[in-house]
């Protein structure tokens, strides 16, 4: 069976306070990996994964989010009139035709979880994805990360979210799971916990930006109370929801950036160039240089 998700919720209404002063006025998630933004990385995954409505939770200053996704009038007729084929065809792409911008306000910066909840209305019954663009996931050799969870989702029921074993003076940065194996790269979660110190974490098996939830989820974020970082977790919700049905814990094939972080950013910009057709020997080239010249 091929699985696919319909709905994928991208809670996109942070600060990008890491990436100042670029990120005062364009949103961090408009930040271009080679020649796409983040979010639309993002979304083109969440397109490969089946979906067809994509809900983008924003605040007012990220306009630029909806921009991205509407229609370019004028510059589409102006590559149309210039002959410009190729072009019009990279902007007209952005989305394809059967796939639905939904947009949803966070007025209110009161965490993942929050962030969640607030797309509930335009979510159908049953499960849903979640990508946070800023963990970006390139998987050359098959589907992307969430395609992959949704098939995981398919055979096994319940929820399933990404996780990847991370350093252990790191655990404080993430959402850290600890469960029992039950199938190749597959555990059940039995525990859950936002951000512990490395004394108290339960493993080293972080949670990364992709999620496949039951809409049960919504139900359990309303009542999930402020947690670290005094901010309604979707780790919080989810701790809930483990009492309820089977989460799954899914070691992604892939490899994650944190673009996040300008290290992360970087990687991912430098992994992606030497991948390119186009200037992929240019790079390598200028990185072998730089090797010569440094030594
Ligand atoms: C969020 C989640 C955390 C998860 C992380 C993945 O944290 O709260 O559980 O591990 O994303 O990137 P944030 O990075 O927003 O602090």
């Amino acid at each position: 069976m091929i699985a696919r998700l319909r709905t994928v919720v991208f809670p996109v209404a942070g600060l990008g306070t890491r990436f100042l002063p670029a990120t005062k006025v364009v949103p961090k998630e408009m930040l271009p990996l080679m020649d796409r933004p983040l979010i639309q990385w993002a979304a083109d995954e969440a397109v490969a994964a089946g979906a067809d409505t994509l809900v983008f939770v924003v605040n007012r200053h990220k306009r630029a989010i909806n921009d991205h996704f509407d229609l370019a009038f004028e510059l589409e007729q102006r590559l149309e009139a210039g002959n410009k084929t190729e072009l019009l065809k990279v902007v007209r792409e952005i989305l394809p035709q059967q796939v639905r911008p939904v947009f949803v306000l966070q007025s209110e910066a009161r965490g993942l979880g929050h962030a969640v909840l607030c797309a509930r209305p335009a979510v159908a019954e049953g499960s849903f994805g979640v990508i946070l663009p800023d963990d970006f996931i390139v998987n050359r050799e098959g589907p992307g990360a969430l395609a992959q969870m949704a098939q995981v989702q398919a055979e096994m029921g319940g929820s399933v979210v990404a996780v990847e074993p991370v350093e252990w003076k790191d655990t404080g940065k993430y959402g850290i799971v600890a469960g029992a194996e039950v199938g190749a790269r597959v555990s059940r979660i039995d525990s859950i916990v936002e951000k512990p110190r490395p004394d108290v974490a339960p493993s080293n098996l972080a949670v990364v930006g992709r999620y496949v939830l039951d809409t049960r989820i919504f139900d359990l974020l309303e009542r999930t109370k402020p947690g670290a970082g005094g901010e309604i977790q979707l780790t919080d919700g989810i701790a809930a929801l483990l009492a309820e049905q089977p989460v799954h814990a899914y070691r992604f094939d892939g490899v994650r950036y944190d673009c996040g972080t300008k290290f992360g950013y970087v990687h991912a910009t430098l992994q992606l160039a030497l991948d390119d057709p186009e200037i992929g020997a240019q790079v390598r080239r200028l990185m072998q240089e730089h090797r010569l010249a440094d030594t």
